[in-house]
């Protein structure tokens, strides 16, 4: 099955050095917790902390949204940190912010164990759709009201492997 590409390969790479440069200076040297959000942003994060130069200690959080191309109005937390955050300077690392009920409901988790800082990264963004109001703070791109595959993203758990973001189409 064929799909349009909405971001290559090529161009996901160059803003992800562009967003990794970007953090690299304001952290300054001072160690970061990065929590990737299983499963979407696995292959972001992986790719983001390889252009970070400054000390990183990798953290996995499972939630759990969405159901089809729907949200289900909540979130579950189906895998937790394995250390304490608290006095740390912590990064979450999302695939997308859709209606944004996840990362504020994630933000406000991890807000209450008391982190020196708390920054949100997020490989898309799609404005349109963005119900609860979030702030990104390393945005790599800002896309149309479309349900995207690859690169991490999923139909139905399928298309995670994609090196490309493309359009989810039908058939
Ligand atoms: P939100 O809570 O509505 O912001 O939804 C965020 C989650 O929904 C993301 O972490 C994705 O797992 C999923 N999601 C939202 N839009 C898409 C899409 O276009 N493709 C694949 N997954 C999506």
């Amino acid at each position: 099955m064929a799909h349009d590409v909405l971001i290559s390969k090529e161009d996901i790479q160059k803003r992800i050095q562009e967003l990794g440069e970007q953090i690299t200076k304001e952290y300054d040297g001072e160690e970061l917790v990065v929590v990737g959000v299983l499963n979407g942003a696995f292959m972001f994060v992986a790719d983001l902390i390889r252009e970070i130069k400054t000390p990183v200690h990798l953290e996995f959080m499972a939630v759990s949204s969405y159901e089809g191309t729907k949200s289900t109005g909540e979130i579950k937390v189906n895998l937790d940190l394995k250390e304490s955050i608290s006095g740390k300077n912590v990064l979450i690392v999302e695939d997308i912010v859709d209606t944004g009920l996840t990362v504020k409901t994630l933000r406000g988790i991890l807000q209450q164990k008391g982190p020196k800082s708390l920054r949100l990264a997020s490989l898309l963004y799609k404005p349109s759709r963005n119900v609860h109001k979030v702030a990104i703070d390393y945005l790599a791109f800002e896309i149309e009201d479309k349900f995207v595959i690859g690169y991490g993203l999923d139909f139905d758990g399928k298309f995670r492997e994609l090196p490309y973001i493309g359009v989810y189409s039908h058939g």
